[in-house]
């Protein structure tokens, strides 16, 4: 990776200072609590590493989309609450971002101690990336630590904008442990996989991921299709896909990657449909040439799951984006599990398996085999990004490893 990271930090450079760190704690909350902290415990590392080295540790993320409001619904609070529980520091909260309050908590904090601020998006100044933010929020550290991968899509304030600031101002601006792994991985897969490289791409819409599997394409040796994007590339082949969600529109995309792609494509041969993608349904498994036309393909059947483990069982690095089936639905879930399941074999087996965030990284631990995976992105859109071959402003803006270029 040509950015620099926090490892390159000497401890000189942190301990006693303010490191202000942006992270990615947009999580789930019910009746004001964290119902999964996947996201902060993947910043422990970052922190861990901080205190140790007695820094004073401020963080900034933004949870939700209030719409640069003021909202309790959206505050950070709970999130506090929950790191209490996880981290071995004090931490402190201040329902403020850049302001006074923010400022004079900010500095008495004491070397080790943590202090989380405000949700960043109750300031419509986020989102647009705000020159004057951007400053306001380097002005509370002495050092700027990215650490949120989820977010590094975003050209935001918090993410590009302080960056950005720190680099003109001569201090550092540097990923985190979690933003470097993800890099490292997701990047890794892509620059330079070890082979047989194979990825699985699954979900809704053929549409979301045409860049991903144009970017894909050249570098892997088989793209296995599941979900329902499949559906899209199996009318484009002349099959019935019966009542099945189709993109009419991508039907000729469809068609010219078949053909680019030849062989390295596999489709599902067989599926589970149901007349209504709903839980209870009646199911049936049929080959993918006969499929009923007042039928849904909801999940890919047995032989389709045979031929994946098959594939994957030679694999040395596999990639896995969208779930293959709706296994949101019981009924409709088999496929996917079984993927997670095989994936979770690779990895036993020696493959690097990545999986990316999102409904992916819910559908390995629904599987239970989450710690099983080499490496869960913490990202859902910017992981998606990242696969399309895309810059991500929050890993542009930080400090150029000495010697190389821009990303
Ligand atoms: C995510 O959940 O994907 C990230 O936190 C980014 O959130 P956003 O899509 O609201 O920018």
């Amino acid at each position: 990776m040509n950015k620099r990271t926090l490892r390159d930090l000497p401890d000189s450079a942190l301990r006693g200072q303010r490191v202000l760190v942006r992270v990615d704690y947009n999580v789930p909350l019910e009746g004001g609590r964290v119902t999964d902290d996947t996201r902060i415990r993947a910043t422990l590392p970052t922190l861990r590493y901080l205190l140790e080295r007695d820094a004073r540790v401020i963080l900034v993320s933004h949870l939700g989309r209030p719409k640069g409001k003021w909202d309790a619904a959206y505050s950070l609070r709970p999130v506090a609450q929950r790191l209490r529980e996880l981290v071995e520091a004090p931490v402190s909260f201040v329902a403020d971002v850049v302001g006074a309050e923010a400022h004079a908590t900010a500095d008495r904090l004491k070397p080790g101690e943590i202090l989380l601020l405000e949700n960043v998006r109750f300031l419509p100044e986020e989102e647009t990336n705000d020159a004057a933010l951007g400053e306001a929020l380097a002005a509370l550290g002495d050092v700027y630590v990215n650490d949120a991968f989820g977010a590094a899509h975003r050209a935001h304030a918090s993410t590009a904008g302080v960056a950005e600031v720190m680099r003109e101002e001569g201090r550092p601006a540097v990923a985190g442990l979690l933003l470097e792994a993800e890099l490292r991985f997701l990047g890794g897969a892509l620059q330079s996989p070890e082979r047989p490289f194979l990825a699985i791409l699954g979900g809704a819409k053929i549409s979301g991921k045409i860049d991903v599997i144009e970017n894909l394409l050249p570098r892997v040796d088989r793209l296995l299709i599941g979900g329902a994007m499949a559906n899209t590339f199996l009318r484009a082949l002349g099959l019935e896909t019966g009542l099945s969600l189709v993109e009419e529109d991508r039907l000729a995309v469809a068609r010219e990657l078949l053909e680019r792609a030849g062989p390295r494509l596999v489709l599902p041969v067989d599926c589970v449909v149901a007349a209504e993608a709903k839980a209870g349904a009646a199911t049936r498994v049929v080959d993918r040439d006969a499929v009923p036309s007042d039928a849904r393909i909801l999940d890919v059947g047995p032989k389709s799951v045979g031929m994946f483990r098959e594939l994957l069982s030679g694999a040395r690095t596999v990639l896995w984006n969208g779930p293959v089936g709706m296994f949101e639905v019981r009924e409709f879930a088999a496929g996917t599990e079984a993927v997670a399941r095989a994936l979770a074999e690779a990895a036993a087996a020696g493959a690097t398996t990545i999986v990316g965030g999102g409904d992916t990284a819910a559908a390995v631990e629904a599987a239970g085999v989450a710690d099983r995976m080499t490496h869960v992105s913490t990202g859902g859109g910017a992981s998606l990004e990242l696969l399309e071959g895309r810059v991500l402003p929050g890993v542009a803006a930080l400090d150029d490893r000495a010697g190389t270029g821009a990303t």
